[in-house]
């Protein structure tokens, strides 16, 4: 249990940080650099718990990786012909864009063999069908527990046939499987989605030299190609800076200048969102080639609900828990709605935050698809409860850290270490910003 307490009314957050490195950029980049033919150069990859899980994955397909700890620089030894079958289960640990990823590339590597992979309780619990289907449609060989619907699952590469498809959700974990499987395909891949999902396997995938167009916002058409080394530079991740862009929008007399920050439009719907709320944000983008990046201020605001929905969700899907928390401090009543997917995210977040909400004394209301929050206009969260659960979840565990600093009381944590997925040291973080 870890003992969290509540600022003063004396004390804020000032200072100027850098996030960890994006851990979405992070995983693709070490995938297709282990598919790409020569050296690949990743700077600024990341200590977190997702990003390693899919790094010793492929480190155990036969990829050599070195690391130059001086510079923080990856070199991937990539190329179809150093990917070796495992002598072992791949273990992705908590990874849902880890395992369907590479799920997705052995399904189209033909003379590659056989893989099985598994991960911890949460992932083993996450729908695998919503992937399978589709990859077996274009002729993938996968097979596993509960009709290959739930990992573990195994894999036989095999050479797939491309075509069209269109996905019933819009997700890029899918959208990034179906791509990858279909590098080696024997004919072009259209592929559509219901609402634009965020689109780092595409820019990337250009990068490494793919034959890869955007066709409009909600398709996409790859057509078979080799891969050659590059060089990628991972940006500060948005997802991890949402939680200190909400912590400086609530503690009252604070600014927090955040670093390097990836500003890919696919992702920055938390700006538009907090902007809506009445948060005070300044952003200015630093350089544009490839992945847009550059620095986010945030002073203290005074935040009203909204109304959060529709075609959106996708691209604010993960910073929806804080995005529920700022929503719990402002004025007014927030509806977030069509957010089904968040049930089969690392937890059911509807229902932890939810339960997270109600134990900080707000009144909420968990509907089939989102939230509906009274929120109580900046007066201090009142725990019926001190003691919280991060819900085996790093961004319920991170948005605990952000409520109590608002609370009237001392809480107790269960499951802190859950952060580390995606964000090691974020509770030091918080504590050197407090002044
Ligand atoms: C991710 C996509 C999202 C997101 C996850 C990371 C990715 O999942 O929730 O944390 O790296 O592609 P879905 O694509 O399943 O929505």
């Amino acid at each position: 249990m870890k003992l969290l307490n509540p600022l003063n009314s004396k004390q804020c957050l000032k200072g100027q940080i850098e996030i960890p490195p994006d851990k979405s950029i992070a995983q693709r980049s070490v995938i297709l650099a282990a598919l790409a033919e020569g050296i690949t150069h990743i700077q600024n990859f990341p200590q977190a718990g997702d990003p390693q899980s899919t790094l010793k994955a492929i480190e155990n397909l036969g990829i050599k990786i070195e690391a130059n700890s001086q510079n923080k620089e990856l070199m991937v030894h990539g190329g179809l012909q150093n990917l070796k079958e495992p002598t072992d289960i791949l273990f992705l640990g908590n990874s849902g864009t880890g395992f369907r990823l590479i799920l997705g590339m052995l399904a189209g590597l033909r003379s590659f063999g056989f893989a099985s992979l598994t991960g911890d309780s949460s992932l083993r619990s996450r729908p695998m069908g919503r992937v399978v289907e589709p990859l077996k449609s274009l002729g993938a060989k996968i097979y596993g527990r509960a009709n290959a619907t739930k990992a573990p699952l195994s894999v036989i590469g095999n050479q797939l046939k491309g075509g069209s498809i269109s996905l019933k959700v819009a997700s890029a974990q899918l959208k990034s499987a179906l791509l990858l499987a279909c590098l080696n395909a024997s004919e072009p891949l259209l592929l559509d989605e219901p609402a634009p999902s965020r689109n780092h396997t595409e820019i990337m995938l250009k990068a490494f030299g793919a034959d890869i167009e955007q066709v409009n916002n909600l398709s996409v058409k790859l057509k078979p190609s080799q891969l050659k080394a590059t060089t990628i530079n991972i940006p500060g991740d948005i997802s991890g800076a949402a939680f200190l862009l909400v912590a400086g929008c609530l503690v009252p007399n604070s600014e927090i200048k955040i670093m390097n920050i990836g500003l890919n439009p696919s992702r920055t719907g938390i700006l538009k969102v907090l902007t809506s709320m009445g948060a005070h944000l300044q952003i200015e983008q630093t350089s544009s080639a490839g992945e847009p990046i550059g620095n986010i201020t945030v002073k203290t605001s005074s935040l009203k609900g909204i109304e959060i929905g529709d075609s959106l969700i996708p691209n604010i899907i993960d910073e929806l828990p804080i995005l529920a928390l700022a929503a719990a401090m402002a004025k007014g009543k927030t509806i977030i709605k069509n957010a089904e997917e968040l049930r089969v995210k690392e937890s059911d977040r509807l229902k932890a935050m939810s339960q997270v909400l109600t134990n900080l004394g707000v009144q909420v209301e968990e509907t089939i698809d989102g939230l509906i929050i009274e929120g109580l206009n900046h007066k201090p969260f009142q725990p019926k409860s001190n003691i919280f659960s991060a819900n085996h979840d790093h961004r319920i565990a991170m948005t605990i850290k952000i409520a109590s600093l608002l609370c009237t009381q001392p809480i107790k944590l269960e499951g802190a270490e859950w952060a580390n997925i995606s964000f090691p040291q974020f509770f030091e973080l918080i504590d050197n910003l407090t002044l």
